[in-house]
């Protein structure tokens, strides 16, 4: 995923750039597929609660798109080229597509509670090596996860019973989690 930087921000040596702008289009892809995953959501969701949960998405999307245009933004801030073709997304991103299509509620929520857990892990993993990196880009990552962390609370509330437990938990796959509830 190496590119040349020919310049970039005062006071960052060229291979904490390096690394910092890998780890910036790692999540740009992971926002770009993730508000494309949102909408085919908000457009595949049947059932008595459709209106909720097609409406809850729609913030999501918008949101996760500003994210993917900060992350965008920071990499080119940083010398650095950003790529958000669909083909870039495909062939590099380390996940499997959505895997689910017209559905109830509750299969969706379950199937991206998984998801959210995916995109915020990794979130996590690049807080932690940012810290030695750039403090700057940490900055919006901490940012990023924050409200990622809240939209996967909306979909977990979805999941939980009165005792606090996920119909969810245990799952590690979109169609495992689904079957779960
Ligand atoms: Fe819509």
């Amino acid at each position: 995923m190496a590119t040349d930087l020919h310049y970039t921000a005062p006071g960052l040596s060229d291979a904490d750039a390096q690394r910092v702008v890998e780890l910036l289009q790692g999540r740009l892809h992971a926002c770009n597929d993730l508000h494309l995953t949102l909408k085919h959501v908000h457009w595949n969701v049947v059932g008595p609660h459709f209106i909720a949960v097609h409406e809850m998405i729609d913030p999501q999307v918008e949101a996760v798109r500003g994210f993917a245009d900060d992350l965008a933004e920071r990499i080119a801030t940083l010398g650095g080229s950003p790529k958000g073709t669909p083909g870039s997304i495909v062939g590099e991103r380390e996940w499997d597509d959505y895997s689910i299509g017209r559905a109830s509620t509750q299969e969706h929520l379950a199937a991206l509670d998984v998801v959210y857990t995916g995109v915020i892990t990794t979130y996590r993993a690049n807080l932690k090596e940012l810290d030695d990196l750039d403090l700057v880009t940490q900055d919006m990552f901490i940012a990023q996860t924050e409200q990622l962390e809240l939209f996967h609370w909306f979909v977990r509330a979805h999941l939980e019973d009165k005792g606090g437990r996920l119909a969810t938990d245990g799952a590690t796959s979109e169609k495992g989690a689904a079957a779960s509830v």
